[in-house]
């Protein structure tokens, strides 16, 4: 949540720092705002509601190049997604100081901003927001123009930073000090970009990766200073601190549309190898091998119990995992969602794994659930799409998906990428305690590398589903059914089609529809339902050929997601989108495709942006 980018080099700082925006707009599109130093003392700012687009236009070419106005060489910018006050004008980041020499980009929240307001307007500062983040500009400025911080920026953002509680990630710039900016982070992301003769800090790599990939993470409660020349960190207290230096494994096309009309269809396109890159190296000598080893096997072994913990589609890839860990492992296994989780004291000691899954590894709920659970000394494993981000830090372990980057605010790819992870963990416990023979675990692992074949096989129902989303987009609600693991992918439907399209969908459990959801159906309702195999669970899918017929009776226009060949399922689909058998568990990773096709071709039909849902973000940084 929030975007927020800082330079200093030897280029035009406003062009590097709206290509860095345009980049990470997915992480809020409230308000966008830059700041630029020109090296004789002027600090230029401009803001502007809505999306980045506004600005752009607000700054217009003309007005970029009049002299002095935004040239230099150093400066910063921040999208947002609004936490305290509307997203206006007058919100929007950079917020400065009284003397307008400081300016302050924020991610996170501060959350004793109420009583430093109440300090500042005591002192007689006049506040020009209703942003958290504005005591924040105004403090530094006062720690630097008086006091035993005066005169030195690092010095006097360190010391703020102490006082700050919440989570929050600053970039710091001033007037006097056009060749350096400071920036600091806690449980929020920040990582230096370095490039030659110029340095970069950034919400996230996307922001600089088309002018470097090496980059540094910075760790908890540390500060940075950039310059062209490069960067020292400290801790909040000016000690000096160690950063781990990393180089970004995917590069500027990556993090493009490549002639696609959106995001999310491109990433649905590069499932199959978002999958394959995930399960790349997982297996050898014979075993499943997770990646970081600081959980042994030995841990494994002990495990009694296993909670699933995320939020959103994250949470849907542990549902879909409750049925092949369960099954593999013989170990309970319960999914919860991440903001329910510490509220209502579940049962957790040394011997429980809680296998924390978000592609971010920001999502606040998922963190504080992490920290719940080390506090009652449960083991935690993340299941991450982000390189050294918060979560991951704070598990005992990390098994990371290699989705790539995901710009669509909808998850797709990292979210095939989280189920084969999460396969990959059934697997591994399996393997420890015993419960599957070698040869049974190559030979599950061997149908998990079949996958990216299934799945590109899948992409050829695009054109038919983009067809169907259209027919349907006038609708005013769909519903989706599934049973089995059929059923979660029934939920991810749904939440996909919402997120989207902005209209109402539910999934269910089919096996539930006489008990209360059948009253929605009625003529020409749009019902998706997920079919499991007919050979693979003959039961399961009599009984919702059944369900099928049930509702067809009542007037639905069935859209039946069934495997290739599936004859008896034939007659209840007014519409059949054929995928490729595959054995029962791995269905999901086949059976979602066209459910995000679906989901977002009704929204594109609609006129919605499809990569930019409103009121969303792609990293929840707030509980
Ligand atoms: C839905 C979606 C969200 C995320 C959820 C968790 O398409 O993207 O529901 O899955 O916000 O995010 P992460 O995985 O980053 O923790």
């Amino acid at each position: 949540m929030c975007g927020i980018v800082g330079y200093v080099g030897h280029r035009q700082a406003l062009d590097v720092v709206l290509g860095g925006l345009r980049r990470m707009e997915y992480r809020g599109y409230d308000s966008a705002g830059v700041a630029v130093l020109d090296g004789s003392g002027a600090l230029t700012v401009e803001r502007k509601a809505g999306r980045l687009a506004n600005l752009e236009s607000e700054l217009g070419l003309a007005d970029r190049h009049e002299p002095g106005r935004f040239t230099g060489t150093a400066g910063m910018g921040h999208t947002r997604w609004a936490t305290h006050g509307a997203p206006v004008d007058r919100n929007s980041h950079p917020h400065r100081d009284s003397s307008q020499r400081v300016a302050v980009v924020h991610n996170g929240i501060i959350e004793n901003f109420a009583t430093l307001r109440a300090e500042l307007e005591e002192a007689g500062v006049e506040m020009t927001s209703d942003t958290d983040t504005e005591v924040a500009a105004h403090l530094i400025a006062r720690a630097y123009d008086d006091g035993p911080t005066a005169g030195d920026l690092p010095a006097s953002v360190r010391s703020v930073c102490r006082r700050l509680e919440g989570a929050f990630t600053l970039v710091v710039s001033h007037a006097g000090e056009p060749g350096r900016i400071v920036a600091a982070r806690r449980s929020s992301p920040l990582v230096v970009g370095v490039g030659e003769g110029e340095t970069f800090v950034a919400s996230d790599v996307a922001a600089f990766i088309e002018h470097t990939r090496e980059a540094v993470e910075l760790g908890q409660d540390q500060v940075v200073v950039i310059g062209r020349d490069g960067y020292d960190v400290t801790d909040f207290r000016g000690e000096p601190a160690q950063a781990k230096p990393f180089t970004v494994d995917w590069d500027l096309s990556a993090a493009e549309k490549g002639g696609h009309e959106y995001f999310m269809l491109k990433e649905i396109e590069e499932q199959p190898e978002a999958l394959a890159n995930t399960l790349r190296g997982h297996f050898a000598d014979g075993r499943v091998v997770l990646d970081e080893q600081r959980m042994a096997e030995q841990d494994l072994r002990e495990v009694d119990k296993v909670f699933v913990v995320a939020c959103g589609s994250a949470y849907h890839s542990g549902l879909v995992a409750k049925y092949a860990i369960e099954h593999w492992t013989r170990l309970p296994v319960e999914v919860e969602l991440a903001s329910e989780f510490r509220y209502r004291d579940p049962v957790l000691d040394r011997d429980t794994l809680v296998v924390a899954v978000s592609q971010s590894g920001e999502t606040a709920d998922t963190l504080e659930a992490v920290r719940h659970a080390r506090e009652q000394k449960a083991r935690v494993l993340a299941v991450c799409n982000t390189n050294g981000a918060q979560i991951p830090r704070e598990s005992d372990a990390v098994l990371y998906t290699h989705a790539g980057p995901e710009i669509g605010v909808a998850s797709t790819k990292a979210f095939l990428a989280q189920i084969a992870a999460n396969y990959l963990v059934g697997l591994a416990l399996a393997q420890a305690r015993g419960t599957k023979y070698p040869d049974e675990v190559a030979r599950e692992f061997a149908e998990l590398e079949a996958m990216p074949a299934a799945v590109r096989k899948v992409l050829s129902t695009v054109d038919q589903v983009r067809d169907l989303g259209r027919q349907i987009a006038g609708s005013k609600a769909v519903l989706f059914l599934g049973r089995h693991v059929g059923f979660p992918v029934a939920l991810e439907g749904a939440l996909k089609l919402k997120e989207l399209a902005y209209m109402h969908a539910e999934g269910f459990a089919a096996g539930e529809l006489k008990h209360g959801p059948i009253a929605l159906i009625e003529s020409g309702l749009p019902v998706v339902v997920v079919m499991p195999s007919p050979k693979g669970r003959a039961v399961l899918h009599a009984k919702l050929v059944s369900n099928i017929s049930e509702i067809q009776a009542r007037g639905a226009r069935t859209i039946v997601i069934a495997e290739e060949g599936d004859d008896t399922v034939r007659p209840f689909a007014d519409e059949l989108v054929e995928v490729p058998a595959v054995p029962t568990l791995l269905q999901p990773l086949v059976s979602t495709v066209p459910l995000q096709v679906l989901a977002a071709e009704i929204a594109r039909e609609r006129g919605y942006d499809v990569d930019k849902p409103r009121n969303l973000a792609k990293s929840v940084t707030v509980e």
